[in-house]
């Protein structure tokens, strides 16, 4: 990998190239003018405070606004004491693992995984044991059995339009995930960056309605529903649990994350600048995914199976067995599309004929193009 000396934003990605492998919001659905709003509106207050450093668990404003958000959308009261504020949920998961594992500690994941906090989870030097999942989710049966076997730090799990597979874990499952982890005293790390992009169904409950059970982290992010550059996530959990998080080293030393940025999301959230925005999300990417869907049948055929997600950013594409999908990269390039190769969410080689689509950062002509692409790929194997 170059490192730029001059890069703006994340993504370097080629002139002429459609990447389906890229997990963000396109830059038009970044909300600019909604920030200035929210900027101006908070600093019209001559409230210098914000410039200080902040309290451990998050300035309590704006985590009273962030309860009323999660409220409405759990269909359960959030009380803003079960909240602490993160830089983005990457960072929350990295803190978990600082405070709650030691190197060569085992953690469960789900097969297939995000691929990305797998690889925090490697910084950490922790065992990783993949389990199996079916199209309700985490096989439940299976963590049982692995849990006569291991003695885990936590399980990371993502419960709703899992990233790569777009799954969302079922009612009973989830009933029985929380039941599993007060039975084992097993920790529980919840991500569920997109809960709140569920397009136009209500998904089942949040493993966030359960943190009373005091073994559940639930992890959120303004990544998904805001934009990715706020670096500004929370995590859920009983207020025994967030005493751990706020007596690190890190709050003692720096105080609450991102506490300027969290002001501003403030107002986004009081003035309904977020919610607003969050509306227009769910409309837009519904209206990719089923387009993309719609695409890959007409280009792809029979050749690839998938199931439309009810939300969130992914399409899961199953190719058939023969094909390794890494070897496919270098061919795709050619053509002008990328894509996230299913290996990449494996934490034991598997998925090999798997690819991830993602249609947040293309609007349809190019998701069109893009399939069409990918099928010029796929013709020639
Ligand atoms: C499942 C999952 N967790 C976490 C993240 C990263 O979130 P953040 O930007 O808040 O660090 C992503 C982003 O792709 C994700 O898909």
């Amino acid at each position: 990998m170059t490192l730029h000396t001059i890069q703006t934003t994340q993504l370097d990605i080629p002139p002429g190239m459609i990447h389906l492998g890229i997990g963000q919001p396109d830059p038009s659905l970044l909300p600019l003018a909604l920030i200035k709003d929210a900027a101006e509106h908070r600093l019209s207050h001559d409230d210098a405070s914000l410039l200080a450093y902040g309290a451990e668990l998050g300035d309590g404003y704006f985590r009273r606004a962030l309860a009323n958000l999660l409220t409405e959308h759990y269909h359960k009261p959030v009380d803003a004491d079960d909240l602490f504020v993160t830089a983005g949920a990457s960072q929350g998961i990295d803190l978990i693992c600082t405070l709650f594992t030691k190197p060569g500690d085992t953690i469960f994941v789900e097969e297939p995984s995000y691929f990305l906090a797998l690889n925090i989870f490697r910084d950490h030097g922790l065992n990783i044991i993949g389990l199996p999942m079916d199209e309700d989710g985490l096989v439940v049966e299976a963590l049982e059995e692995n849990l006569t076997q291991h003695h885990p730090a936590f399980l990371y799990t993502i419960p709703t339009f899992h990233n790569p597979a777009s799954i969302t874990l079922s009612a009973p499952r989830r009933e029985r995930l929380v039941q599993l982890g007060q039975e084992h005293n097993l920790l529980i790390v919840a991500d569920e960056v997109y809960h709140l992009l569920a397009y136009d169904t209500t998904p089942p409950e949040p493993l966030a309605n359960y943190t009373d059970a005091g073994t559940i982290f639930s992890i959120g992010s303004f990544s998904k529903i805001l934009a990715p550059g706020l670096r500004l996530g929370w995590i859920q959990a009983n207020q025994d649990l967030l005493r751990r998080l706020v007596k690190s080293g890190l709050l003692e030393s720096g105080g609450g994350l991102n506490p300027f940025t969290s002001k501003l999301v403030q107002s986004a959230l009081e003035l309904g600048l977020q919610l607003d925005h969050l509306n227009n999300l769910k409309t837009v990417y519904g209206k990719r995914m089923s387009f993309l869907s719609d695409a890959l049948r007409r280009h792809l055929g029979s050749s690839a199976s998938f199931s439309e997600p009810n939300g969130g950013f992914f399409i899961w594409l199953r190719l058939p067995e023969q094909i390794d999908a890494e070897a496919l990269l270098s061919e795709a390039r050619q053509h002008n599309v990328g894509f996230q190769p299913g290996i990449k969410f494996s934490s034991r080689q598997n998925h090999k004929n798997y690819i991830r689509l993602c249609f947040s950062f293309y609007d349809t002509p190019e998701l069109e193009t893009a399939a069409g692409r990918l099928a010029d790929v796929l013709g020639n194997h």
